[in-house]
């Protein structure tokens, strides 16, 4: 690869969640390790990079957060899987490509899928702006031993930024208030 191809592929790698998606499924998860990250954007104390690999990790006591590099999600997703099946809960944030091997060997044995409203604004430290997803994202959850066990992945509660913001909006207004 010349110099401006790796650079392309690295910069591809680094497409950061927003904060408010891992706010909102962080609440309901408490995730307790970020499985793809660096010093710089981990979302977790406890977090796995390129050099201490996830991939070669055990997970399996954990309830991770992965949003994995564009480049590698097959072996991200193949390990999510896995380490499901081996205890782990893990909450992958994808692109929904349903003609890829990763969808139909992993994520139609997903426990729930969860489809996010509109397209997903990510920052990106080699770029200047946020910008948002040239492709709708989606929001798979590997839970094996869960008691509510179905063949095929439930689809689950739509992910809606709106619903985020108006949120928002009412803490705010009730801090303005306090008791109104
Ligand atoms: C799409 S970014 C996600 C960044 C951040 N965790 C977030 O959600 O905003 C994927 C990250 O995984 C890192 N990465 C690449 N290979 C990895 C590996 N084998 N193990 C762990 N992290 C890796 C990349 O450097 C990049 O920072």
């Amino acid at each position: 690869m010349k110099g401006r191809e790796v650079l392309f592929s690295h910069a591809n790698d680094e497409w950061c969640t927003p904060d408010w998606l891992f706010w909102v499924l962080n609440q309901e998860f408490g995730f307790n390790a970020d499985a793809a990250a660096t010093d710089e954007n981990a979302k977790c104390n406890c977090y796995f990079t390129k050099e201490h690999s996830a991939l070669t990790s055990d997970w399996s006591t954990d309830t991770i957060f992965l949003n994995p590099p564009y480049s590698k999600i097959y072996p991200f997703m193949k390990k999510a899987y896995e380490a499901s099946l081996n205890g782990a809960i893990v909450v992958c944030l994808i692109p929904i490509r349903s003609d890829t091997k990763y969808w139909h060997e992993f994520c139609m044995k997903a426990d729930e899928i969860r489809f996010i409203k509109r397209r997903v604004n990510f920052s990106n430290p080699y770029k200047e702006k946020t910008s948002s997803a040239t492709f709708p994202s989606v929001v798979v959850i590997f839970n094996y031993w869960n008691e509510k066990k179905s063949e095929t992945p439930l689809i689950g509660k739509t992910i809606d930024k709106k619903e985020y913001d108006e949120f928002q909006k009412a803490c705010e207004i009730q801090n303005r208030f306090p008791g109104g």
